[in-house]
C-alpha cells in the first residue's frame, strides 16, 4: 500500500485559461504544453490503518490545514472512492524547484500524487485515466501525465470523461527544443490561477476574443511541432501568452502578474530577436519568464540573461518524459 512516483512539470505553449466546470476542472479551451525534463516532483503515498488522519508533508514540512492541504485530501478522497478503500494516507512530496512561483508545481505535484496514490490504492490506471484523475487536482496536471509535446482536450461531456491528455509528439521528436526558465523571484504569487481565471471570465471584455481565436493558435502550434517549425512554434506561443495576459490585465480589478524584471526580460528577448538571436518568451500566471529556443542558442542566451540584474537563476530544460513509479520511497 505504499508507492512513489516522479512527475515532470509542464509549461504551456498554448495556455489553458478559464473553466467550464469548476469542480471537475473542465476547461473552455484545449491547451498544448511541453513536459519539462528537470523540473520535477517526487511523491510517496502510503494508505494504512495506522494513520488516524491524512498527513501531508511538502518539502519536509507538515502542512496541517489550509487550501493546499484540502486539495490533497480531496484528491485522496477521490482515489479512495475509485479503489473502494477507507484507509487514511501519509503523503510526502518533494519539489526540486520553488513551489507556486509560477513554475507549475501543481502540475507535477498532482501528476505525481495521482500516480503514486492510485498505485498505492491498488489501481492500475492507463495514461488517459491517470490524466482524468490528475485533472481534478489541477488543470495543468492533466498534461504532466504524458511526456513530450502534449495536448489537453477540453472535451464536451459534462462528466469530463472526454477531457484528457494526448501526446502530439514524444520527447525524442525534437531533441534540440529548449525552454530556459528564468527565476526572478521565489515569492509566492498573490492571486492563484484558479481565482484569476474566474475573475477573467466574469469581468474581462477580452475573454471572448481569447475563445474566438484559440483554435487558430492550436492549429498553428500542432503544425509547428509536427513539422519542427521553430519560428511558427515560438511566434504562436508568444502571441498566445500575450493574449492570455491581455485578458487578465483587463479584468476588474486588474490582474497584473508581471514585475519590472518580467518586462525587462520581455524587452530583451524582443531586442535579441531583432539582432538575429531567435528566441521567444512565454509567461504563466506569475512573474517568471520562460524562454523558448533551440539548443545551439542556449549558451548565448544564458550569457545575456546573466547580465540582467533581476535574473536570479536560470534552468535549461529539454522535453521530458511522462510520470513513472520509482523504487526509492521518501519515507
Ligand atoms: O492548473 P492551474 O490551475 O495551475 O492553471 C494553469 C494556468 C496557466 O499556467 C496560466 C496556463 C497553463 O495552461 O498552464
Amino acid at each position: 500500500m505504499k508507492a512513489t512516483a516522479i512527475a515532470n512539470a509542464n509549461i504551456a505553449l498554448i495556455k489553458y485559461w478559464g473553466k467550464r466546470d469548476q469542480k471537475l476542472i473542465l476547461p473552455n479551451n484545449n491547451s498544448i504544453a511541453i513536459t519539462l525534463d528537470g523540473l520535477n516532483t517526487i511523491t510517496t503515498v502510503e494508505f494504512d490503518k495506522k494513520y488516524e488522519r491524512d498527513l501531508f508533508i511538502l518539502d519536509g514540512l507538515e502542512i496541517k490545514e489550509g487550501k493546499e492541504f484540502e486539495r490533497v485530501v480531496n484528491h485522496l478522497n477521490l482515489i479512495r472512492a475509485m479503489a473502494h478503500i477507507k484507509e487514511k494516507a501519509k503523503v510526502s512530496s518533494k519539489n526540486n524547484f520553488p513551489t507556486a512561483a509560477g513554475l507549475a508545481s501543481s502540475a507535477s505535484g498532482f501528476a505525481a500524487l495521482s500516480l503514486a496514490a492510485s498505485k498505492a490504492a491498488g489501481l492500475n490506471l492507463d495514461p488517459k485515466e491517470l490524466s482524468i484523475l490528475a485533472r481534478q487536482g489541477s488543470g495543468s496536471a492533466t498534461r504532466s501525465c504524458l511526456g513530450g509535446f502534449v495536448e489537453w482536450l477540453k472535451g464536451e461531456k459534462p462528466d469530463g470523461s472526454d477531457s484528457f491528455a494526448v501526446q502530439i509528439a514524444p520527447p525524442e521528436h525534437w531533441p534540440e527544443f529548449r525552454m530556459i526558465v528564468t527565476i526572478i523571484s521565489s515569492a509566492k504569487k498573490k492571486i492563484s490561477s484558479r481565482a484569476g481565471m474566474a475573475q477573467t471570465i466574469a469581468t474581462s471584455p477580452m475573454y471572448k476574443v481569447w475563445l474566438d481565436t484559440i483554435d487558430e493558435d492550436l492549429d498553428k502550434m500542432r503544425r509547428g511541432i509536427l513539422e519542427k517549425d521553430f519560428s511558427l512554434v515560438g511566434k504562436t506561443a508568444e502571441f498566445n501568452c500575450l493574449k492570455m495576459h491581455a485578458t487578465m490585465i483587463t479584468t476588474n480589478p486588474s490582474i497584473i502578474y508581471w514585475m519590472p524584471e518580467t518586462l525587462e526580460i520581455i524587452q530583451a528577448v524582443l531586442m535579441w530577436r531583432e539582432e538575429g538571436l531567435e528566441c521567444y518568451f512565454t509567461i504563466d500566471a506569475g512573474s517568471q519568464v520562460k524562454i523558448i529556443c533551440l539548443d545551439n542558442q542556449v549558451p548565448e542566451i544564458e550569457k545575456r540573461l546573466q547580465a540582467i540584474k533581476g535574473v536570479k537563476e536560470t534552468i535549461v530544460c529539454k522535453t521530458g518524459a511522462g510520470p513513472k513509479l520509482i523504487e526509492k520511497h521518501l519515507f
